[in-house]
């Protein structure tokens, strides 16, 4: 049996874009999700839109009896943005506010932990227009915008998460093309990266100014980088992914400043953002309470063994290559590998590195495409979800056992939801969505999930 410390936590977690629907209803504006889809929809996966989504807007009483039945002590929501502030002139939107606050209400009568974050890469399209992460008015906004929040919630709110996965938007919208206004340009995608950090970390303060007694933190996506091999080109691939994909937003988030070798490299290319000395100050006396740590996949590198040519744009795979390990274990649906014991790695890395800062996983899970071919006696049963938690858990344990400062555990996700370019391809949920009716249904993991609560723990 493995079972965890007393008041541990067990839930999921899901984002407003991806859950509530109505995007076009009741005084809400359009993010960049709404408008790209209006744009060019053959980006998304059968041509679905974010206009609809789980529709949790339509049905949140309902659902958060769901919340009950799969057995949640946890969630993990986001707020709108522009549907809480639809427009430029900062107003608040009172039939968002109405929403949010019966949402909320109903999960706190179930005696829920609630934790609320802040950006779950959904920009107002009215700041995508002057430029997104990439200009310094956004983070006003954005600052505006959080302080609107703590004080129309935070008597329902357990805990505040200033953004999710936020390097996940830098690479997205500025490097890589899956996210609008899917542009490569590296000096944009810095420039976006500090005015988030610096976004998140006001916005900190601003909690703490106005005497926020919950917790504040940030949610990262931390994917540790396993080199190919000891030889020293490889383990310094490594070192340098790291930093890029880790220690970018942890360091600064948990410590109040950068890397050193960080600020080499991006020097040493020129690149270095925009930003002042105050801006500075504000990151390091604004350090996070508590870190949400979402979990999928590892990366493993390798050195880069090409020559650059002198002009040749920047890109961090000139210091790292990504490295296609044969035999690796993969989710053939998503395409990411399965790597159960990188979330000990992360849980040590935290306590060793990071003063063993509190933590809990806020994203782990598996998407599966054609779930349908699993259905039995009217049930999903999807036993692989159920195996791919227990794996995690295991050395989530492991972890615990030894020292680290882990709270809970919350799978991605709740009911089936909308995936940004994917939309429904595969499915997360531990409740089933029917595309067509709208009706929900408990999968085998729900009930799974349900036990492992009320047991703190479970049969290995
Ligand atoms: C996380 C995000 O990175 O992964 C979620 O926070 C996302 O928003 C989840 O849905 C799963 O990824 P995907 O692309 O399969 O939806």
């Amino acid at each position: 049996m493995i079972k965890f410390p007393q008041g541990f936590l067990y839930g999921s977690a899901t984002s407003a874009a991806q859950s509530e629907g109505a995007a076009n209803l009741d005084g809400k504006s359009e993010n960049t999700w709404d408008f790209w889809y209006k744009e060019d929809p053959y980006k998304f996966h059968n041509l679905i839109g974010p206009e609809k989504t789980t529709d949790i807007y339509h049905n949140y009483e309902k659902d958060v009896e769901l919340l009950e039945k799969t057995g949640h002590s946890v969630f993990r929501t986001s707020i709108g943005w522009s549907r809480l502030i639809p427009a430029m002139d900062g107003e608040v939107n009172p039939k968002a506010v109405k929403f949010y606050r019966d949402y909320f209400s109903k999960i706190k009568e179930k005696n829920i932990t609630l934790y609320i974050n802040l950006f779950h890469f959904d920009m107002p399209m009215y700041l995508m227009d002057i430029g997104g992460w990439t200009n310094k008015k956004t983070v006003e906004a954005y600052v505006s915008y959080a302080k609107k929040c703590f004080e129309l919630f935070d008597d329902l709110v357990d805990g505040w998460f200033t953004f999710n996965e936020p390097i996940v938007h830098v690479q997205c919208q500025y490097m890589s093309g899956h996210h609008y206004p899917a542009e490569v340009n590296p000096q944009k995608a810095i420039q976006c990266a500090f005015y988030t950090q610096l976004a998140s970390s006001s916005a900190i303060k601003a909690y703490r100014e106005m005497d926020g007694k919950k917790k504040i933190g940030i949610i990262l996506n931390l994917t540790p980088s396993y080199p190919r091999s000891d030889n020293v080109g490889d383990l310094k691939a490594a070192e340098i992914s790291e930093l890029f994909n880790t220690a970018s937003f942890l360091d600064p988030s948990v410590k109040g400043y950068y890397p050193k070798e960080l600020v080499d490299i991006i020097a040493n290319e020129d690149l270095l953002p925009e930003y002042t000395d105050q801006d500075l100050q504000i990151i390091k006396e604004n350090t996070i309470d508590f870190l949400g740590v979402n979990y999928y996949q590892p990366l493993r590198v390798m050195e880069n063994p090409y020559l650059y040519k002198d002009n040749a744009m920047f890109s961090p795979g000139k210091y790292y290559m990504g490295y296609d390990m044969p035999g690796k274990r993969m989710n053939p649906y998503r395409g990411w590998e399965i790597y159960p014991k990188a979330l000990y790695d992360i849980a040590i890395n935290i306590r060793d590195n990071y003063g063993n800062i509190e933590w809990l996983v806020t994203e782990n899970g598996m998407g599966v495409e054609d779930e349908e071919r699993f259905r039995k006696d009217g049930q999903i049963q999807d036993d692989y979800r159920i195996e791919f938690f227990k794996e995690h858990l295991y050395w989530l344990s492991k972890a615990i056992e030894e020292g680290a400062n882990c709270k809970g555990y919350q799978v991605w996700t709740f009911i089936d939801c909308w995936s940004w370019l994917n939309a429904y391809k595969n499915r997360y949920g531990l409740v089933e969505l029917d595309l067509k009716t709208g009706e929900r249904k408990i999968k085998k993991s729900g009930e799974w999930f349900y036990e492992l609560r009320k047991n703190n723990g479970f049969e290995l």
